[in-house]
């Protein structure tokens, strides 16, 4: 069955857009598996000598081909911006094309349907339990990703510029790392940090952040980890008086628990959350703020702080087509 938009003409009678017939994806296939093998001897010969083991091989470069292809160590996973135009046959199609091109095994290839409107869809939900989990490399950095189990891997590159500037300025700060997911940017500060906080509400992904830093030999004392509500810690944090001086924050788009009756949304929440995180916050202090929301709309004004600056695009790696993969700013205190 093959999925169909339909528009109306003038006379009332009913037209397709933009569908994908078997020949069209014939060609789309073609034009993916060329796109890729240039980028692929260009990309991977770069990052070998950096020491970068996962980057973005495609990015929907091509407005008719919404499909983004990443590399991990070997292994790719492939995904589409989900859409009518095309059917349930499209995207192991494209797999196969960047696959053969790339001469990756069946085995190594993960596909992934990604949604673009991404309000109440489940994004952290587990897709699977296989557990298959391997070692990556990040320049200095080793983590663990799993391409199998859930919608993201453990590891999201397009932030990997962003890990070299915390680790920089981490040297003898007390690091507090909210929306924490697997703890990357707690590897990147926990050499040259005096302390770190790393705080994420679900148990699994603070257990691979803990896995993370003993994989870099970093596990030590100095490193807590909280499962917790972020805004729920935040309040606990200031009113027993912790205080930090660098802190990462990356909050999901939307979040909404029921049970605790707790919702966000980064276009309206933003202000609230970095007025929480500047009272656990020495004078002299460095917040980042990131966010993906694609539609992001920044209300800073009105926060007590020195200086804001906008990292981004300059921080987006090449690999990344979309030079608003995420948003970035750095506030001073
Ligand atoms: C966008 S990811 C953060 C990515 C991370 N900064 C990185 O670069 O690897 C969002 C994370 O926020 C966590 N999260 C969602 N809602 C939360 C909440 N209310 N309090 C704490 N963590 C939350 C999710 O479990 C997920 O790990």
């Amino acid at each position: 069955m093959m999925y169909q938009a339909r528009n109306n003409n003038q006379y009332g009678q009913s037209i397709l857009r933009g569908l994908v017939t078997p020949e069209k994806a014939k060609v789309h296939a073609q034009t993916l598996a060329n796109s890729l093998r240039k980028k692929f001897r260009h990309l991977s010969r770069r990052f070998k000598r950096e020491g970068i083991d996962c980057f973005r091989l495609y990015d929907w470069d091509s407005p008719d081909i919404r499909i983004v292809v990443d590399w991990y160590a070997g292994r790719l996973v492939v995904a589409e911006y989900e859409r009518k135009q095309t059917g349930p046959w499209y995207l192991p199609q494209m797999a196969a094309a960047v696959a053969q091109v790339l001469g990756v095994t069946k085995d190594k290839v993960y596909i992934r349907r990604r949604h673009t409107n991404i309000k109440d869809k489940p994004r952290y939900k587990k897709l699977n339990i296989r557990g298959e989990r391997f070692k990556v490399r990040e320049r200095n950095l080793w983590f663990w990703v799993n391409l199998s189990d859930f919608l993201d891997t453990g590891l999201f590159s397009d932030h990997r510029e962003t890990r070299i500037i915390i680790g920089k300025l981490a040297k003898d700060k007390d690091f507090l790392n909210l929306f924490a997911y697997t703890g990357t940017f707690t590897c990147a500060a926990a050499a040259g940090a005096r302390t770190t906080t790393t705080v994420d509400r679900s148990q699994s992904y603070i257990k691979w952040a803990k896995d993370n830093l003993l994989l870099n030999g970093l596990l030590s004392a100095k490193h807590t980890f909280i499962q917790s509500d972020v805004k729920k810690y935040l309040s606990r944090a200031a009113s027993q008086g912790k205080r930090f001086s660098l802190a990462f924050v990356d909050p999901p788009s939307f979040y909404k628990n029921e049970r605790e009756g707790v919702s966000f949304d980064v276009n309206q929440d933003h202000p609230g959350l970095i007025r929480d995180v500047l009272k656990v916050m020495r004078p002299g202090s460095d917040i980042f703020f990131s966010t993906n929301h694609q539609r992001f709309k920044p209300h800073f004004e009105g926060l007590a702080i020195k200086e804001i600056i906008k990292l981004t695009p300059k921080t987006i790696p090449e690999d990344y087509r979309n030079r608003n993969v995420h948003n970035c700013w750095q506030i001073k205190t």
